[in-house]
């Protein structure tokens, strides 16, 4: 079965849109995310696009500033200071990747923690690793949300993540456990990948190789989660075109799989839907 997360992401967005008078008579204005794009990256800025939209969708303010390509790190991190001092302002969000010339830790580390909507500061990861109450990081949360929505439960299940990204890999493997999974974190260099994945019955594919996982590599009634985003290039009679593909073959992996999340339609809008839901809740912290 697909597991939809376009579905899934619209009915919870919905329901935050519906949350929001309330929200807005309770505190007198409605929460507002700041969003900032340093250059020119196509794919940043479609999900830069589709987070602003989901603002307007949700009814939250969003504040979307582009910097140009060239923009030293002492603008960008001047720009955040004053974004961090404008009261408000609830959530500041800097698309990754920033370019070359801009150190990404000292990005991350200037967004104060109270607005840090990604998750990513050292202090809401120290917090999410010592069980501590933090801002968690969006596409692990909209994972555990598609998970939920299986029904299947979790406690007791052997889980493999592929990937051990800090942004997905790392948050995921520690939120399964949290909901009492046994947890293997695999990477490029896992011994026998197939046989590792094989035994998971909740498989997180994070690792952004295209279609790398294979119907053979899942167990069947498995729960895939497909967190890949490539863009790839395929031939048609009509001459090369670009195409969408996650890092699960869908094909071979689909007849396999209980559920499996689609590319695109799965994870990704969760991930935008979640980065609404932490918006949200930065603002009611702050206030
Ligand atoms: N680039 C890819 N994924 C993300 C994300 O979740 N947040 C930010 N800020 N940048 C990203």
């Amino acid at each position: 079965m697909i597991l939809d997360g376009k579905a899934l992401a619209a009915r919870l967005k919905a329901e935050m849109a519906e949350q929001m008078p309330q929200i807005e008579k309770e505190y007198g204005r409605v929460p507002a995310l700041a969003v900032i794009i340093v250059g020119e990256n196509p794919a940043s800025q479609t999900y830069v696009r589709n987070k602003v939209k989901a603002c307007e969708v949700t009814g939250i303010r969003s504040l979307m500033i582009s910097m140009p390509e060239d923009t030293s790190e002492e603008a960008l991190l001047a720009k955040i200071d004053e974004l961090n001092s404008d009261d408000s302002v609830d959530g500041i969000l800097v698309q990754l990747p920033v370019p070359k010339h801009i150190n990404e830790d000292k990005v991350i580390n200037a967004i104060s923690v109270d607005k840090d909507v990604d998750g990513f500061h050292p202090q809401n990861v120290a917090r999410l690793w010592l069980n501590e109450p933090c801002i968690l990081p969006c596409t692990p949360k909209g994972i555990m949300h598609l998970i939920e929505e299986t029904g299947i439960q979790i406690s007791g299940k052997k889980a493999v993540v592929v990937g051990r990204s800090n942004i997905v890999g790392k948050p995921i493997a520690k939120l399964l456990l949290d909901a009492n999974a046994t947890v293997t974190i695999a990477h490029s260099r896992t011994r026998d990948l197939a046989a590792v994945c094989r035994e998971a019955d909740i498989l997180v594919a994070a690792v952004g190789r295209p279609e790398m996982i294979t119907g053979d590599m899942i167990k069947p009634g498995a729960v895939v989660i497909d967190v890949g985003i490539n863009r790839i290039s395929v031939d048609t009679p009509e001459g090369p075109k670009n195409k969408l593909v996650g890092d699960v073959d869908f094909a071979s992996a689909e007849p396999v799989a209980s559920w499996i999340t689609p590319v695109p339609g799965g994870v990704g809008p969760m991930t935008i839907c979640e980065l609404m839901g932490n918006a949200i809740e930065c603002f009611k912290r702050r206030n």
